[in-house]
């Protein structure tokens, strides 16, 4: 197991370029399996998490070709149909492998098992069993609807579900599996979540439409192949606009970072906080927007993160807990219950975390409060194998008096192998 040691930092200076989007890749990657052609992915993501995506889609028959230097991905479409595969597929530490997976495996004619490690056993798969079971394919699980999964798929009959939690991954799952069914799949989110899915249906040239929060495709499209840029990912970057945030007198750019509104929430948090944020140039590729931003710090107020907003940056609280107690009045976070269930219960870890490093925080069921104005200490982080609290704690150790400790910190590498090095390229010290 893996330690670091984090020493404090002056400030951050500097501008960086990212790797690759994590939800984008597994949605690219997955569709270009089901695609008619050869689909070539430039700057895929260098996470473990996304090469468990391409390792499945391997053993499901697909031909991937992938340079982890170059960050190139080629993959030859099926066409539509996978093989049956020899062996179980495994998801690794991935929940958006094995979620929307499923979808895609639910409409095809072969049987597969889904394994995931410790972390993804544990974690909830009544929510895209059941509908997937609505539609027609055969799911069992074990014990509490958990992993490991083992599909049967075949004929699929569309449905009309209103899914209980907010998800992208159950959204783009039911989708994937609408491809491939008989009528128009219709799915009605009470949030709205990140629309990767449906964007990337579109560039692969298939009808998805959407009002509001309904989003619905027919069944029985083909997919064409596509060549992409997938852009830098906007949940890694938040580690370091949030870096920025904390010190008075930085200044960092991210170019060529990802800017989809339903992704791109927490820079409203950072300029609402008090940080000055200018996106200094916008395009669109394939229905996504990505930009060049500039964060500059400013002096940090609060903030409370509560309904849609919660559902919008589930990725980013972590981080953003992490740094509250840089800010003036404070953060509050509420209606993240699903922070329980991620790759950990990033609820009681952040709490946990904070409370090592000498801060005062209240855990509540749905998220946490972390009062403002306090200075934290240097301490033994525990992330335990969760790669955003690594991270997250990281960033709060380089405001913190005294050298922090993080135990288990390869685990960033399940979203983010390069963190630690872009890092220090970018601290004064
Ligand atoms: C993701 C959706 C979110 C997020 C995860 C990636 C996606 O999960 O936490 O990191 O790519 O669709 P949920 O769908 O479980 O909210």
């Amino acid at each position: 197991m893996s330690v670091r040691r984090i020493t404090p930092a002056r400030n951050i200076l500097g501008a960086l370029r990212l790797p690759g989007d994590k939800s984008i890749s597994h949605r690219y990657a997955m569709l270009a399996g089901l695609a008619r052609g050869t689909t070539k992915l430039h700057n895929y993501s260098t996470g473990a998490d996304c090469a468990s995506t391409l390792a499945c889609l391997r053993q499901l028959g697909v031909k991937v070709q992938h340079d982890r230097k170059t960050r190139e991905v080629v993959v030859e479409g099926s066409g539509g149909a996978f093989s049956q595969p020899a062996d179980a597929l495994d998801c690794g530490n991935s929940g958006s492998t094995m979620r929307m997976m499923s979808g895609i495996l639910a409409g095809q004619r072969i049987e597969c098992t889904l394994v995931g490690d410790e972390s993804l056993s544990r974690r909830p798969m009544a929510r895209v069993a059941k509908p997937l079971r609505q539609m027609g394919a055969l799911i069992e699980t074990s014990e509490g609807e958990r992993a490991p999964l083992r599909i049967r798929g075949g004929e699929l009959h569309a449905i009309e579900y209103q899914p209980d939690v907010p998800s992208a991954q159950v959204k783009s799952a039911l989708l994937f599996a609408g491809l491939q069914a008989s009528g128009e799949t219709v799915v009605e989110e009470q949030h709205r979540t990140r629309d990767h899915g449906e964007l990337a249906l579109r560039a692969f040239g298939a009808e998805v439409r959407r009002t509001k929060n309904r989003v619905s495709i027919a069944g029985g499209q083909q997919l064409q192949a596509i060549e992409a840029m997938v852009p830098g990912d906007v949940s890694s970057a938040s580690f370091f606009f949030c870096a920025a945030a904390i010190f008075p007198d930085s200044n960092l750019v991210l170019e060529g970072v990802l800017m989809n509104p339903t992704r791109a929430a927490l820079l409203d948090v950072m300029a609402g906080l008090g940080a000055k944020v200018k996106v200094l140039q916008l395009e669109e590729q394939h229905g996504e927007l990505i930009g060049t931003v500039k964060l500059e710090s400013g002096p940090l107020g609060g903030a409370r993160i509560e309904g849609a907003q919660a559902a919008a940056l589930i990725d980013e609280l972590p981080v953003l807990a992490a740094i509250a107690p840089y800010t003036r009045d404070g953060i509050e976070i509420r209606d993240a219950k699903e922070l329980r269930v991620k790759e950990s219960d990033r609820i009681a870890l952040v709490a946990q975390n904070l409370r090592a490093m000498g801060a005062e925080v209240e855990e509540r069921e749905d998220g946490l409060r972390v009062p403002g104005n306090q200075q934290l200490h240097g301490a033994a982080i525990d992330p335990a194998g969760d790669h955003r609290i690594a991270m997250a704690f990281s960033i709060a150790a380089l405001r913190a008096a005294g050298d922090s400790e993080i135990h288990d910190s390869e685990a960033a590498g399940v979203s983010f192998p390069e963190f630690y090095d872009l890092l220090e390229g970018v601290l004064e010290r």
